[in-house]
């Protein structure tokens, strides 16, 4: 049954990624779904601003945190220690610090049970919360022996360790959540390894049921949130109710739920419960569960792993709204779905008709419901009806309960679909800030972290996520354990294995026009007339420019700087003019005089890539003032121009080298790069005949590699998509990457995750070398490349402009003496983080090793990345 729900699940998702590439490839009949959401600026770690970082040397596994507003305290749970940090910066020193480490003897006996002392045998803290106004509490797993502690807020002493059992997992990986609220904890996990789920108030002691019918099924749970809901009750707090949410397996099998067996769960629980007297002794009185469900309807895809929850709290209870990270549930496929889900639906579906289950078969139940409500706290209502207490509620009640804890009504997103959809992103963490825009609309700003390492900022408009950038946190890919938000700070903190890092919620400066400060659409940010400017400091914001709605209204008066180079060549050259665009969500648009360019084909004698206008074989007629320009939300913004006179081919001056009469090509040393202007070197200096055949040769070899690497791409697409109709599993990104090689250059098409191989031509010596051929298995080997390289203007934007992660490679010979023709091909394959694969421009000076990193380097490690499992070698049946 499960095998077939996955298969059929894997199936969809096949279908959806197929869909969404026919979509994109039918672009002109209408719009593309919108559903792989690009984040629109790219930084990397090198280049984040305003970057703080925390990490201990006695400590990993930063996962725990908990952030004091009143105190500007930061409290951190780590593996082996605790940690007081100043929230206003991270890394000032010195860090109250508690060492809290499982004794030699306690690892031993971890070992004894067999598990692992990498990872298991260490006191890893889950649980760091705020017990009373002088005290926190802590929890850890002790070598699988947990224990707790209240340590002295103030002076960040802990007391000495109680018994944890009944609080704590025994795993650092076991899902768990806990609060604590009025001194009272309330927790739920999976406890020990062969225990039940449950989930936990410490004293007075209650439980979940497990018979006869068991209220939790294998749950993995991932939040908790106190809602307090009694606003106009008798006695404060009586209808408070603690929400838990998690994965569990879906017991109503063959009913509503499509036959998934993880299901995405809320439950909750009545803060003053006091369980049963005799039946539901120290047990919920109150426990009620519903399917939350986070689908795209019109593919009938269900994304049923919940990864993480955020409550955002409204002016009323039932205002309060729940941001939730849902995932695919198989291994080697990464998705994210992001839903929004309302309490008062969560309440609709609890006040709505039970489950109930018959020779484990669960349907709805139509029968009498016992009164008061099964499930109910003891409010007013309940009081007036002579029950004062859960203890007193009448014993048909308490048996209902017992034997209905399922909802039949599911849970479905507010928007009935996800907010935002990414393949090949699995995001882990999340929180959300509130900010009022300019237009006066409360504005939802979300903080994702990934699997990877990289934080997403994105603003919610209309039922839409706009990602506003994407930032690498570290240099090491690790997955993001935690986000949290202080909006006194204006910062955001993230634990990960590694350590903490704080940013600035905003960096408006970033944004060096007023174009772009209103594509960003980010609400902190406005444009002044002079920069972006971060809004809050404004008391007249009269002035203030901001389209958070359409981010593209408000600039029409300012003023663009655009800068001109002036660029002699001779008839026959190729030129590559460069035009670096800071955002991902632009595309490119040249013009010659002021007269678009059309047709980018070869014919036309033009090709544009995503960093530059490609001028094959100059001829005369070409010369003029080129101007790029960034195409973003329907706005033409000038980038670059470009003054080029073509000269007249002047007769090469006499020479013993018969390949002399190839023009010459320029070979920026390495420590110039190609982002130092390259001037044309004089022909007295072109290069000797030893270093032409190298760099020949080692042309013929990096062509070669590079088809090698393309047909075992496009072979092993082939054999996914053959595995994938099998029901196993297929790789989307791998079949977008190769639809999208095949169609055209335009950088949109990095929505759909593209890869683009721009063409590299010779200039008028017959033989064509079109990179982009390759997929279609048409390459000519032994074409010689020839660029003159694009006159390099520092990028406004040098966030955008970052070395490729330099990897550790072998010294490869092409990389000893073909460097200046590395440097000459124009770009290497940048990896986007996500999907998207993009030729960049090497134009950063500053690169370690810009050489070795060539396309066949790059696609070798994709191809590690991404190797499917269960290969069948039918060449023939390859969708090549
Ligand atoms: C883990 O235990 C093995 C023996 O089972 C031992 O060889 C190894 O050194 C231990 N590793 C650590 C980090 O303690
Ligand atoms: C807070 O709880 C701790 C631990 O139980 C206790 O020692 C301390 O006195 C409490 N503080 C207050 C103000 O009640
Ligand atoms: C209601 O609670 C009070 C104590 O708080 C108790 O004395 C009384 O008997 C209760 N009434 C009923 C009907 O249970
Ligand atoms: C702890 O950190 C190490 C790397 O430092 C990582 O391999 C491990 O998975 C982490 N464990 C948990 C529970 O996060
Ligand atoms: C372009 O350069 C030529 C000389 O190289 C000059 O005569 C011409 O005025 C320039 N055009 C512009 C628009 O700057």
């Amino acid at each position: 049954m499960e095998m077939k729900a996955g298969r059929s699940s894997s199936l969809r998702l096949l279908l959806l990624v197929s869909c969404c590439v026919c979509v994109a490839a039918t672009y002109p009949f209408g719009p593309p779904l919108d559903l792989d959401v690009t984040p629109r600026v790219t930084v990397l770690s090198n280049s984040l601003w305003g970057c703080r970082r925390f990490s201990s040397s006695s400590a990993v596994n930063y996962s725990t945190m908990l952030l004091e507003a009143d105190s500007q305290r930061l409290f951190i749970g780590a593996r082996g220690a605790a940690f007081a940090l100043d929230a206003a910066d991270i890394s000032a020193s010195p860090a109250l610090t508690i060492e809290w480490e499982a004794s030699a003897e306690q690892k031993r006996q971890c070992l004894l049970k067999g598990k692992d002392n990498k990872t298991e045998c260490f006191n890893h803290i889950r649980l760091l919360q705020r017990f009373n106004s002088t005290h926190l509490y802590m929890c850890g797993t002790h070598a699988f022996s947990p224990l707790c502690a209240y340590i002295d807020a103030e002076t960040f002493v802990m007391s000495p360790p109680e018994e944890g059992r009944d609080k704590c997992p025994y795993s650092p990986t076991t899902g768990y959540t806990g609060l604590i609220v009025d001194q009272e904890l309330f927790t739920a996990s999976q406890y020990e390894f062969r225990s039940f789920p449950d989930i936990r108030r410490n004293s007075p002691t209650l439980k979940t049921e497990d018979a006869p019918t068991r209220w939790l099924n294998e749950a993995n749970f991932v939040s908790s949130a106190l809602v307090r809901e009694s606003l106009s009750s008798g006695i404060a707090g009586d209808d408070d109710k603690i929400y838990f949410f998690f994965t569990e397996g879906g017991q109503e099998h063959g009913a509503a739920s499509g036959g998934h067996s993880r299901v995405a769960r809320v439950a909750r629980i009545c803060k003053g419960d006091r369980g049963g007297l005799l039946t539901l002794q120290k047990r919920w009185t109150s426990f009620l569960k519903a399917r939350l469900t986070c689908s795209l309807p019109e593919y009938d895809f269900h994304f049923n792993m919940l990864r993480s929850v955020f409550v955002v709290p409204g002016d009323t209870p039932g205002d309060t709204l729940f941001y939730a990270i849902f995932g695919l549930g198989w291994k080697n496929i990464k998705a994210s779905a992001l839903c929004r889900f309302s309490l008062s639906d969560v309440q609709e579906a609890f006040r709505g008709p039970y489950m109930e289950t018959q020779d484990s078969n669960w349907k709805e139940y139509s029968g009498k419901i016992p009164d008061p409500r099964p499930g109910t706290c003891i409010t007013d209502t309940t009081r007036a009806k002579g029950v004062n207490a859960s203890t007193s509620l009448p014993d048909d009640v308490l048996n209902f309960v017992r034997r209905h804890p399922l909802m039949s009504q599911q849970v479905r997103a507010f928007d009935r679909r996800p907010l935002l959809f990414r393949r090949t992103t699995d995001y882990t963490h999340m929180a959300v800030n509130t900010i009022q825009g300019l237009d006066g609309q409360e504005y939802h700003v979300l903080y994702m972290g990934t699997d990877e390492g990289w934080l997403h900022k994105a603003v919610h408009v209309n039922g839409q996520l706009h990602i506003i950038e994407e930032l690498q946190l570290f240099e090491e890919p690790q997955p993001v354990d935690n986000v949290l938000i202080s909006d006194r700070m204006l910062s955001v903190y993230v634990g990960s294995p590694s350590g903490v890092v704080q940013l600035p919620l905003f960096n408006c400066q970033r944004y060096t026009s007023c174009y772009d400060c209103i594509f960003a659409r980010d609400p902190h940010c406005a444009w002044n007339g002079y920069h972006c400017a971060d809004v809050m400091v404004y008391p007249d914001k009269s002035t203030l420019i901001q389209d958070i709605q359409k981010g593209n209204r408000g600039c029409d008066n300012t003023q663009v700087d655009v800068s001109t180079h002036s660029r002699s060549v001779r008839v026959g050259d190729d030129v590559l003019l460069q035009c670096e665009l800071s955002s991902n969500l632009a595309a490119p648009l040249w013009t010659l005089d002021g007269q678009e360019l059309h047709g980018y084909g070869l014919s036309s004698g033009f090709r544009t890539g995503t960093d530059g206008l490609l001028i094959i074989r100059a001829r005369r007629d070409q010369s003029g003032l080129y101007t790029c320009y960034a195409v973003e939300n329907q706005i033409q913004v000038a980038v670059v121009t470009y003054n080029v006179t073509v000269a007249p081919d002047l007769p090469f001056p006499p020479t013993k080298d018969p390949r002399r009469r190839f023009p010459a090509l320029p070979l920026p040393t390495p420590s110039e790069g190609a982002a130092a202007p390259a001037p044309r070197m004089p022909h007295s200096k072109m290069l000797s005949a030893k270093s032409m055949e190298a760099v020949y040769l080692s042309l013929i070899t990096i062509l070669g590699s590079l088809c090698v690497v393309l047909t075992v791409v496009l072979f092993y697409v082939g054999f996914c998509l053959r595995v994938g109709t099998r029901g196993k599993y297929s790789l989307p990104t791998a079949t977008a990457v190769y639809q999208g090689a095949k169609r055209n250059h335009r950088k949109q098409q990095r929505n759909s995750a593209s890869l683009e191989l721009k063409t590299i031509s010779n200039n008028g010596h017959g033989v064509h070398n079109g990179i982009s051929k390759l997929p279609n298995g048409n390459i000519r080997d032994g074409g010689f490349l020839q660029i003159v390289p694009g006159e390099a203007y520092p990028s406004p934007n040098t966030e955008i402009n970052p070395p490729p992660p330099a990897p550790p490679l072998p010294a490869a010979p092409e990389c000893n003496f073909a460097n200046g023709l590395s440097a000459a091909l124009p770009s290497v394959l940048r990896r986007m983080h996500g999907n998207s694969y993009v030729l960049l421009n090497q134009s950063d000076a500053e690169r370690a090793s810009p050489l070795c990193s060539t396309f066949a380097d790059e696609l070798n490690r994709i191809l590690e990345k991404r190797k499917c499992t269960q290969l069948i070698p039918r060449p023939d049946e390859s969708s090549v």
